[in-house]
């Protein structure tokens, strides 16, 4: 691992809590709750981490998330997370979790944004870590349990800022969720989803569209489409990539075969992220890492995707311009800058 990318400032836009959730942990959190799994232990866990593609993955996910039962739990979750990420010199993250995998097994919307919550607000104190919290609605279920879920959040609407859409894309298209996304937006939050992960470009102009989201998780299916990749190019809209994920899921057959530096190299802002990296064989350096092994891509490069990262968060004009300050000051050490 090269210095430049261990010590880059990062931010991550792509982080499904209960992806962060490591066999040692499963483990851990099951025997605490005298829940038995059906692995005999932590590497037959991890030996099961052989996706095929979205679904083999979700089903491993949903089943790993299942020892999640007490607010303790999902504090311990989240910052081992955190901790993990600060060690990564990740500055800022902005978290999804999915309320409706833990309310449907009888936990609390409560149980689970309070655990949440308290570990975002001790990763602040401590290390002066940012963070905001994504709702995000399974597209697998209907839009009625997401709008009950909305509901659910309201006493909580202070621990959240944006709502987003995930789990299973194909055959879930975005116009599936207008109501809920033109509620969630009169409620005030900001509006993401996933789209052109496993399903097709059209999925990113309807989320684009009909949903009025302001960032696209995934997107890669972008590069597809060129109109739609000028339309994005344009107008600046973040897609939160994933490159580690995408290879684990067969969205691409290889690392060298990513559109991360063809979309990059088309003016699109681009960012890395995680996406489940318990799952998916690393965090944030992994995926920096396999970007520059994997796909040949430039620290230049690599140094305009972590000020993307930042052009794409959620932090106020004042704190992206600071954190902008250090990714340009990082790369100044290595004599290194930025591509854009
Ligand atoms: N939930 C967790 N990770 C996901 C992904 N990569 N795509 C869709 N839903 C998810
Ligand atoms: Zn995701």
């Amino acid at each position: 691992m090269s210095a430049f990318i261990e010590q880059l400032p990062k931010v991550e836009l792509h982080l499904h809590i209960e992806g962060s959730l490591e066999p040692e942990l499963v483990f851990a959190l099951a025997r605490r709750n005298g829940i038995t799994l059906n692995y005999a232990d932590e590497s037959a866990l991890r030996a099961a981490y052989d996706f095929h593609d979205l679904q083999s993955f979700l089903d491993i996910y949903y089943a790993g998330m299942s020892v999640l039962q007490t607010e303790q739990d999902f504090f311990d979750m989240t910052y081992a997370y955190l901790q993990r990420a600060h060690g990564e010199h990740v500055r800022h993250t902005e978290i999804f979790f999915d309320p409706q995998a833990h309310t449907d097994r009888g936990v609390p919307f409560s149980v689970v944004i309070t655990g949440i919550h308290r570990a975002l607000e001790q990763a602040r104190h401590e290390w002066g870590m940012s963070s905001r919290l994504i709702m995000s609605f399974l597209r697998h279920l209907p839009e009625e349990s997401a709008i009950e879920t909305l509901r659910q959040a309201e006493p909580f609407h202070p621990f959240l800022t944006g709502v987003g859409l995930d789990s299973a894309e194909k055959g879930n298209p975005p116009e599936k969720f207008r109501r809920v996304y033109a509620l969630a937006r009169e409620q005030g939050y900001r509006l993401v989803a996933h789209a052109g992960e496993e399903g097709p470009p059209q999925y990113i102009r309807d989320a684009l569209a009909l949903l009025q989201v302001e960032r696209i998780d995934h997107g890669v299916a972008a590069i597809e489409d060129p109109a739609l990749m000028d339309e994005l190019a344009e107008a600046r809209i973040p897609l939160t990539v994933c490159p580690l994920s995408n290879l684990k899921l067969k969205v691409v057959n290889s690392m060298a075969d990513h559109p991360m530096a063809r979309l990059l190299q088309a003016g699109l802002c681009v960012t890395v992220n995680s996406d489940d990296p318990a799952y998916f064989g690393g965090y944030m350096n992994a995926n920096y890492l396999a970007l520059q092994r994997g796909l040949g891509m430039s620290d230049a490069e690599l140094l305009q995707l972590a000020l993307n990262g930042v052009e794409a968060c959620w932090l106020s004009p004042e704190e992206k311009a600071l954190l902008m300050r250090d990714i340009r000051a990082h790369g100044e050490q290595y004599g290194i800058y930025p591509v854009r």
